[in-house]
């Protein structure tokens, strides 16, 4: 028996557009073994011990050159800490800036699994609706007279579930509501830089100057999540903060050793293709899956295209309820994840999100063919 090493263990048989992963063929094996060996060959000591608190310079440096033509705006090494992953990079935030009982605002819907995160905290969550712009700002400054929160979590740029993008204007906007009523946005843009067919607004990182302003990255939805490399970019007086803590006087840089072989991978130039790559693939599989939707979902499913990201973000009929659908699903041999976990108060019943980066492209036909029959069983119950 083999033993299990991934989160995503699903039978071979079932397509489960709940995965929100790579499926393993895409995954960058060759590269990053070429990567580890540039890197190893270079036999050099320094990966082997503590490393500088936030994070390898050169990495550091060779992001800056990357991110900068990529995002469009100028971007320094200094302005960049080196985490474990996204979730660990909020993790941190969360711990530098906030006390159990304080407020988070966060998106609704927003990514399920981060509300655990914020639990953890012992934070309490607001929840803002989103629009087809993104964050509804006339409730948020509702919620304002109602609450001060630390923080405001949001998912700016092909948002997980809804792959929504925050308009440039309300961007301008939140950031001087938190300039107004002081509180840190912690903007997750591990989507940035996989936009297909339309460019998105950009980055939080351009608002840096306010000081109120953490733009979160990852290497997961870029290069490979198990590889648990992400990044922070924020100005300097946000990275004093972080800096200033004993997890990073104790243990030095994170994820050190990892970081000297993303630095081969950056630095030769391997990162910019491969996104390029993937990008293609992408696009593709969300014109294959559009059109599959379209031809056998009944056309009461109601879903956009999306332009970049990971997700399809379907609604069903107000009386129709995605857990129960999914129930229905699995004898059909397909799965997704129901709106209700993006939910912080439990709604969303009639919402589910399809990923399609686990699944080639006949396998995302064969899925919408499996939901349109699961459909058609369900509304016959
Ligand atoms: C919005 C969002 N944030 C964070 C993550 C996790 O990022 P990481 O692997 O860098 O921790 C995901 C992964 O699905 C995500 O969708």
């Amino acid at each position: 028996m083999t033993q299990e090493t991934t989160q995503a263990n699903v039978a071979a048989d079932v397509i489960n557009f709940g995965i929100g992963q790579p499926n393993f063929d895409i995954l960058p094996t060759e590269l990053i073994h070429k990567a580890a060996e540039h890197r190893l060959s270079q036999r050099d000591p320094r990966y082997l011990n503590y490393g500088f608190e936030q994070g390898d310079g050169y990495l550091r440096e060779a992001m800056a050159a990357f991110l900068t033509p990529a995002y469009g705006f100028p971007v320094q090494a200094s302005q960049l800490l080196l985490s474990v992953g996204a979730t660990q990079a909020i993790d941190m935030i969360c711990s530098a800036f906030t006390q159990p009982g304080d407020v988070i605002f966060v998106e609704e819907p927003t990514f399920f699994l981060i509300l655990g995160l914020f639990r953890d905290h012992g934070l309490q969550i607001v929840p803002i609706p989103l629009d087809d712009e993104g964050l509804d700002l006339a409730v948020l400054e509702e919620k304002l007279a109602q609450y001060q929160p630390k923080l405001l979590y949001t998912i700016p740029t092909f948002q997980n579930p809804t792959s929504r993008n925050l308009s440039l204007e309300r961007r301008q906007k939140l950031v001087a509501l938190s300039q107004k009523h002081n509180f840190l946005i912690v903007a997750d843009e591990v989507y940035q830089l996989l936009h297909y067919t339309k460019t998105p607004p950009p980055s939080f990182a351009t608002f840096l100057d306010s000081e109120q302003v953490f733009s979160i990255g990852s290497f997961s939805k870029i290069l490979a999540p198990g590889l648990r490399l992400g990044w922070i970019h924020t100005s300097p007086k946000l990275m004093k903060q972080l800096l200033n803590k004993g997890l990073m006087a104790s243990g030095g840089g994170l994820n050190h050793f990892t970081s000297g072989i993303v630095r081969s991978v950056v630095e030769q130039g391997w990162q910019a293709d491969y996104l390029a790559g993937l990008k293609q693939i992408y696009e593709r599989r969300i014109a294959i899956l559009a059109d599959a939707l379209e031809q056998f979902l009944p056309k009461n499913i109601l879903f956009q295209k999306p332009g970049g990201g990971y997700f399809f973000w379907l609604k069903l009929p107000e009386e129709m309820d995605g857990t129960r659908l999914l129930q229905t699903a699995v004898s059909h041999k397909v799965g997704f994840q129901p709106g209700i976990r993006f939910s912080s108060r439990n709604t969303l019943n009639n919402f589910i999100r399809l990923s399609f980066a686990f699944y080639e492209e006949a396998e995302l036909v064969e899925g919408a063919k499996r939901l349109a029959a699961a459909l058609d069983e369900y509304t016959q119950l």
